[in-house]
């Protein structure tokens, strides 16, 4: 489990909450009341683009994953950006041509994300894509 903070998203809806690694961030989102743009949830429209930070803290004890790392699918919890969601972010002027294929030659996430894409990999703090 793993700390999502949402940030600037108004009043009610900037929080704390506790994720699951694996999880989509658009889904964690919605299931917590924070409002995020979403017209297709499949990676084209770009309405749910947000901006991303990964943290390095960890989860309060109490919230430690009882999944065994061992039975993990490893590939499935990568930060690997789907093609169409890094052809969605430049297409949109989120970010450049260099920095999508800069990600994909080193499996990195780009700062900005597309919450329905965006699968938790560790702990990130989101902002919304202004
Ligand atoms: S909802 Fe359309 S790209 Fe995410």
């Amino acid at each position: 489990m793993v700390n999502v903070i949402f940030c600037g998203f108004g009043e009610d809806m900037d929080k704390r909450v506790i994720a699951r690694e694996g999880d989509v961030l658009l889904r964690v989102a919605m299931n917590n009341g924070v409002t995020i743009p979403s017209e297709c949830k499949d990676g084209m429209c770009g309405s749910c683009a947000v901006r991303i930070e990964e943290l390095h803290e960890e989860a309060p004890a109490e919230f430690e994953s009882k999944v065994d790392p061992d039975a993990w699918d490893e590939k499935k919890y990568t930060t690997y950006m789907e093609d169409k969601e890094l052809d969605t972010l430049v297409e949109m002027g989120a970010i450049s041509k260099k920095e999508a294929e800069t990600a994909q030659q080193y499996v990195q996430q780009t700062p900005v994300r597309l919450a329905c894409q965006c699968i938790i990999k560790g702990p990130m703090l989101v902002k919304p894509f202004e």
